[in-house]
């Protein structure tokens, strides 16, 4: 099972790795939007530790709810709202647990990223978040399902997310803000995509440092 201190490491730590690549996501942005991916992510991380003490009393529910508000409140541009409705689904669906297996992680997050794709419209090949997110789901319940424990079902989760995020590089965008540049956005990595892999990855140094 994973408890609900792992959750509270995954998203302390991916805080951590915003702070970190906060000027590596804005130079993406910079690229082929406004530069200020990483800043908007930041923004929204720090918020969340500053009510870090209050959140990580809360059941998972409420604690995801919780970031995901956060989110929604303090972030603007495209991926305040995007991120702050993976976490509110998220929250949605884990309703006043205490711990989850790694089904029901595999089954929020999908539901998360659903909530994404719904607000967003961006299909796979759209060159967003999506193209990270969506096969380190995939790859996330296949491992779920194969019965495999949940450090290693994170990992190839977040290698799935890995390449998505690598595999955005030759695409054209045809959503969000790096769409208006048509196809001077091929050859350039997605920052939101870069993002996600973040996310995915800090959830298995999460789960794997916790085991
Ligand atoms: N409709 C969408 N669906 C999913 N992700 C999107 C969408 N539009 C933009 N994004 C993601 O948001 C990222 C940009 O985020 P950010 O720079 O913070 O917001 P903005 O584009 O408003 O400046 C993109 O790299 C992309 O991954
Ligand atoms: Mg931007």
């Amino acid at each position: 099972m994973i408890q609900k201190s792992t959750l509270i490491d995954w998203i302390t730590i991916y805080a951590q790795e915003i702070s970190t690549n906060k000027e590596q996501l804005t130079a993406l942005d910079a690229a082929i939007g406004d530069a200020d991916h990483g800043i908007n992510m930041d923004r929204g991380f720090t918020e969340v530790m500053q009510r870090m003490p209050s959140l990580r009393e809360q059941d998972i529910g409420s604690f995801f709810k919780g970031v995901g508000m956060t989110l929604l409140s303090k972030v603007g541009g495209a991926s305040g709202p995007l991120y702050g409705t993976l976490f509110l689904r998220m929250g949605m669906a884990s309703g006043g647990k205490e711990e989850l297996s790694l089904t029901e992680l595999a089954a929020q997050l999908s539901a998360g990223v659903d909530g994404i794709r719904q607000r967003g419209s961006a299909r796979p090949g759209d060159k967003t978040m999506i193209d990270a997110l969506a096969p380190a789901i995939a790859a996330l319940q296949e491992a779920a399902d194969a019965g495999q424990e949940t450090c290693q079902a994170l990992e190839a989760a977040a290698a799935a997310a890995e390449a998505g995020m690598k595999a955005t590089i030759p695409m054209q965008a045809s959503k969000g803000r790096a769409s208006y540049l048509g196809p001077r956005s091929i050859g350039h990595q997605d920052p939101g995509a870069t993002s996600a892999w973040l996310l995915i990855k800090a959830a298995a140094q999460a789960a794997c440092s916790a085991q």
